[in-house]
């Protein structure tokens, strides 16, 4: 019986050893990722139209420098300035903070947003373990793109396609909640109409995927 008792308390003392130990380690790889320097907040975020177009997303730079930002953009490659700002729908961005920041993501930082027409939440933010309003993580994704794009996807930089036509991502762009209503184009209507069970669909595949 002793002994027994012994061997549960022995027990539980490499459980609360472990533990600590998993917690040190926790907060040391916390502390490793420097402080963002690109102050991002609610306000950061707006109406997705109002930012400047490339191609079919949107681009921005909180440093000031856009003409670097629209440079590589339109490039199709090489490194984003600090301070670049992507969005391809209203409920994502990737942000560009400074050298050392997270070298795992190439410094970016992921944003997973809620919008409607009272402004922008942010559901999550950080490096490799933001996840998107599905569920999905973003770096899990991005990280297939090949280096010279980095972790840009667009269409054949190396990442598994979405089942997202552009005509639907144009069309998410512009029923953005936090613009102005506009009026929407036919093709535009057809595209939100074939979204839902898309969405639906890689909801399913996701939970499939997890199981
Ligand atoms: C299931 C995989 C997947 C997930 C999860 C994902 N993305 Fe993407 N993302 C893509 C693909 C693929 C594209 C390119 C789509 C296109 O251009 O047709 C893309 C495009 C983008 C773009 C436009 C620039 C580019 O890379 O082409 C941004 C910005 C972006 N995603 C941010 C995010 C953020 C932030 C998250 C998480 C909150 C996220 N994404 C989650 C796959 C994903």
């Amino acid at each position: 019986m002793g002994q027994k008792l012994t061997r549960i308390f022995v027990h539980i003392g490499k459980v609360i050893c472990l533990t600590l130990v998993l917690y040190c380690v926790g907060s040391v790889r916390a502390e490793e990722r420097a402080a963002p320097k690109y102050k991002v907040d609610a306000s950061t975020f707006r109406c997705i139209t109002k930012m400047t177009s490339v191609k079919h997303f949107f681009v921005d730079n909180l440093a000031g420098n856009l003409a670097g930002t629209v440079d590589v953009a339109q490039a199709g490659k090489g490194q984003f300035p600090e301070g670049t700002m992507l969005q391809l729908i209203p409920n994502e961005a990737m942000v560009k903070q400074q050298k050392g920041y997270s070298p795992g993501t190439n410094d970016w930082e992921f944003f997973a947003l809620d919008t409607d027409k009272n402004g922008t939440k942010i559901v999550s933010r950080g490096a490799e373990e933001v996840n998107n309003f599905l569920g999905l993580n973003c770096f899990e994704c991005h990280k297939a793109a090949r280096a010279e794009f980095d972790l840009v996807c667009e269409q054949d930089h190396g990442c598994a396609p979405l089942p997202l036509t552009r005509p639907m991502f144009h069309a998410i762009q512009h029923t953005d909640p936090r613009c102005t209503p506009e009026q929407l184009s036919e093709e535009d209507t057809a595209a939100l109409k074939e979204l839902g069970p898309v969405i639906e669909q890689i909801k399913n595949e996701a939970a499939a995927n997890k199981k």
